[in-house]
């Protein structure tokens, strides 16, 4: 699946094709953790994530794509493989807060091998597991769109659980803890709240 970003002062409006996902936000704050960064959205701007089996382009000022793709590193039927996470939240949640996050890795990474690479995930993966119920989370493969960042996340959680996904996110970036974050040189989040 092809997943586009689209953010602008003005109201956006992107064809998108037959059965794609739509959704709508309104950008609350960009914090930049390490830069440079693409051109970013403005706190108070819409923003529309559009994600369909085909790519669909914009014309808006700001923009981040990227595609969804198998499990490179992980069993793709584990209980925390991003298949199998919180598909959406439930109903009572309300207000929704959304953050992307898009992020790159440095050249050193790439030039490890399949084996290396693998070694430094399951760190990760134990950091992220206490939060699989709670917080839903989709990553999207972005080298083949853009030199700014290899990858997109985006969460979504409740409002009430914002400090959790903080320190979800602080300990992720916890070189003692996650190792593999030493291989990150571009991460920003653009922080949103989910309107439908
Ligand atoms: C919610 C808890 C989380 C869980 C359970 C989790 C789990 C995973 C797993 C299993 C993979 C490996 C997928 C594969 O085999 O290809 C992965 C990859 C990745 N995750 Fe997470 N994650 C979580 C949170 C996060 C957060 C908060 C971020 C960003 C701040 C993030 C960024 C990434 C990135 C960029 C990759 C791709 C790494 C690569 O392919 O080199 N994850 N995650």
């Amino acid at each position: 699946m092809h997943c586009l970003f689209a953010s602008g002062p003005e109201l956006i409006t992107i064809p998108a094709p037959t059965g794609a996902i739509r959704n709508r936000y309104r950008v609350n704050a960009v914090e930049v953790i390490k830069g440079p960064t693409p051109p970013l959205p403005q706190p108070g701007w819409e923003l529309h994530r559009i994600e369909a089996a085909t790519p669909t382009a914009a014309s808006s000022p700001v923009q981040f794509q990227g595609e969804t793709g198998a499990a490179q590193y992980t069993d793709p039927n584990a209980p925390y493989a991003a298949a199998n996470g919180l598909a959406a939240l439930p109903a009572d949640a309300n207000p929704v807060l959304a953050v992307i996050i898009p992020l790159r890795k440095t050249a050193a990474w790439y030039a490890l091998n399949q084996d290396q690479r693998k070694a430094l995930i399951p760190a990760h993966v134990d950091v992220g597991v206490p939060f699989i119920k709670t917080i839903h989370r989709r990553l999207f493969h972005s080298r083949a769109f853009s030199k700014d960042y290899d990858f997109i996340t985006y969460f979504e959680f409740r409002a009430s659980d914002e400090t959790r996904f903080r320190q979800l996110c602080q300990a992720l970036r916890d070189p003692k803890r996650n190792p593999e974050w030493t291989y990150i040189d571009r991460d920003f989040e653009v922080w949103l709240t989910k309107l439908a």
